[in-house]
């Protein structure tokens, strides 16, 4: 281009708006036209023939007559947001070949006739948001055989015609979430072959017809949640090999068949958060090894089988928060190596296997929030290199020897303003405390501070032959027998099971820093379990350091 030409156009751009008659009540841009004049009665009549886009907010007028805007013929977008229209005569939009985007959103009528739009065939996105419509005529679409998006979101539709949607086979995405349907007609969708987004969110649907589903072959999300389904059928997903993402939280789905997914090679998120299952069937999600994110959260589930996940090797969020689950099997994580977040909160906890997150090299984020658990076993976070974000919280931690793994871990990898409300349960003298708050040394396992020192099971009272009423934790804890003087700083232990080491601490008297045993002195013990006796005499001589 010419520098001359060049000034030209930078002239022109600098020059006011030409005045081009404007009705009144609207602002009139290039091609726009935009009314929002509470007291427009009518739709102008002096509308600038060039416009492409005409909107109205919030306007007073309730008809449009018969090819109310023929004077327009360019118009390739009309909307009326918020008016008060509720009569449309005739082929309202008739005389506008080009009209593309048509949207009618929030305004006050419950019925449509099929000869309102009946002319609009190069009509791509038709908007019905938010009316109060209760149903449709059967031939409401016939000749719009080019739409590609329809919104018909924030009505009162309780049922649609089996054949309303026949000739919409460029369909690419269908909106009837927040209405009231209760079921779909068998054949509703059947010729939506080019479906990509399906979202029937919030409605009343308590199932889903056999085979509803089955031509959708190209949809890539389906949004069921919100709905009251209790149950799906084997077969219901099954035609849909391109779905991508599948929502169903918030039903009242309480079982799965193990086949359910089975045909959606393609699906990256699942989300079945706030049903009713109990349990999830084998091989669930076997055949959908490219799940990103997995949701199950508030369900009733008591625990997981272990090869549930076997499959998932891209899964990189899995969410199990607010169920009921009381155990976890070892190996159920173990092949989840893209995982990043994992949501254990508000279950049933109260042992973790020490593998259990073995391998979960790329774990981030953990939480363990609001279960049973009263530690963790040693080494659980050995191989996650990456986990930094761990919650802790709502858990009676028993502040003892057995919490030093976690207690060191926490304070070297993880970000301490999470844990400031992770407490101890126990012992009862730190019961409260803020577990970060504790100095090491006071996570002890507790000794008798009996003079001669001995004790076998006395921590639970119990006779020996009770053993088997005890849990295992308890069961571990009576197979030592721990001896100590009686300020608690000389401690022996011994592995009954074993009967063959002897393990003496010498340990600093808490808070002060001085051994409570003076220097050069000696204590003698006697100590006596089903290992037979022994006595153990402990001497101590200070030395002076050499130079
Ligand atoms: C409609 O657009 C065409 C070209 O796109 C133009 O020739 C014609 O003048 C326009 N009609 C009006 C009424 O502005
Ligand atoms: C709804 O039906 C009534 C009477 O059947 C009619 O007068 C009215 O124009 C219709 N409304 C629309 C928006 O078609
Ligand atoms: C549809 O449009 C054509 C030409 O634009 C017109 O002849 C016909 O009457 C219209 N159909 C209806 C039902 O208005
Ligand atoms: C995933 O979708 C593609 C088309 O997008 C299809 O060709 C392929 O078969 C699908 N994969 C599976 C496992 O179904
Ligand atoms: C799922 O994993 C199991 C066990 O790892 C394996 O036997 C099976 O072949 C896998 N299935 C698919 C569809 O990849
Ligand atoms: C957790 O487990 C305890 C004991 O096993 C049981 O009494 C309780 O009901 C369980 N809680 C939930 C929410 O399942
Ligand atoms: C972790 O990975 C190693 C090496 O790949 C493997 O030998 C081990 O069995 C895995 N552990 C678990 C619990 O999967
Ligand atoms: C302990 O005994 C050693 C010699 O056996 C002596 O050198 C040292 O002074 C004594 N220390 C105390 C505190 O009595």
């Amino acid at each position: 281009m010419l520098p001359g030409a060049w000034l030209f156009w930078a002239s022109l751009l600098l020059l006011p708006r030409p005045i081009q008659p404007c009705p009144r009540g609207c602002d009139c841009f290039t091609q726009e036209v935009f009314c929002s004049d509470e007291e427009l009665a009518a739709i102008p009549p002096d509308i600038p023939p060039h416009a492409t886009d005409i909107v109205f907010v919030e306007t007073a007028f309730t008809t449009v007559g018969t090819r109310a805007f023929s004077g327009n013929p360019n118009l390739t977008k009309v909307v009326f947001l918020n008016t008060q229209l509720h009569h449309f005569g005739p082929d309202a939009f008739g005389g506008l070949p080009r009209l593309e985007d048509l949207e009618i959103t929030g305004s006050a009528f419950s019925n449509l006739s099929a000869d309102i739009f009946c002319n609009l065939t190069s009509l791509g996105k038709f908007t019905l948001n938010f009316n109060t419509l209760e149903a449709l005529p059967e031939g409401l679409f016939h000749h719009m055989g080019a739409l590609e998006s329809l919104q018909l979101q924030g009505n009162r539709f309780q049922t649609l015609p089996g054949r309303l949607f026949q000739p919409l086979m460029r369909l690419k995405t269908l909106d009837l979430a927040q209405n009231r349907l209760a079921q779909l007609p068998k054949g509703l969708l059947r010729s939506l072959t080019s479906l990509q987004t399906l979202k029937l969110s919030n409605n009343m649907l308590s199932g889903l017809p056999e085979g509803v589903f089955g031509n959708l072959g190209r949809l890539q999300e389906l949004f069921l949640d919100g709905n009251g389904i209790r149950e799906l059928s084997p077969e219901v997903f099954s035609g849909l090999f391109c779905l991508q993402k599948l929502w169903l939280q918030h039903n009242a789905i309480h079982h799965l068949p193990p086949s359910v997914f089975a045909s959606l090679g393609n699906l990256t998120f699942l989300n079945l958060q706030g049903n009713e299952l109990r349990m999830l069937p084998a091989g669930l999600f076997a055949h959908n090894p490219g799940l990103v994110g997995l949701s199950l959260s508030h369900n009733q589930l008591e625990t997981i089988p272990e090869g549930t996940f076997a499959n998932l090797s891209s899964l990189v969020s899995l969410t199990l928060s607010h169920n009921a689950i009381a155990h976890l099997p070892a190996g159920v994580f173990r092949d989840l190596e893209e995982l990043v977040k994992l949501y254990l909160g508000s279950n049933n906890l109260t042992v973790l296997h020490p593998a259990l997150f073995q391998n979960l090299s790329r774990l981030e984020l953990l939480s363990l929030s609001r279960n049973q658990l009263s530690t963790l076993p040693g080494g659980i976070f050995d191989t996650n290199y990456n986990l930094f974000n761990l919650a802790l919280h709502g858990n009676p931690w028993q502040c003892d020897c057995h919490l030093a793994y976690l207690f060191t871990w926490l304070l070297q990898y993880s970000d301490h303003l999470l844990h400031i409300h992770t407490y101890c349960g126990g012992p009862a003298y730190l019961k409260g405390q803020s577990v970060l708050a504790l100095k090491e040394e006071q996570l002890v396992c507790p000794v008798t501070r009996d003079r001669l020192g001995f004790q076998t099971p006395g921590m639970y009272d119990r006779e020996p032959g009770d053993i088997w009423d005890l849990t295992m934790e308890e069961r571990a804890a009576q197979r030592r027998c721990t001896y100590s003087n009686p300020e608690g700083t000389v401690v022996l232990a011994c592995d009954e099971a074993q009967c063959r080491w002897l393990n003496v601490q010498l340990s600093p008297r808490q808070g002060s820093g001085s051994l409570a045993m003076k220097y050069n002195a000696s204590q003698e013990w006697d100590l006596r379990s089903s290992c037979g006796s022994v006595r153990v005499t402990v001497s101590i001589e200070a030395r002076a350091a050499g130079p």
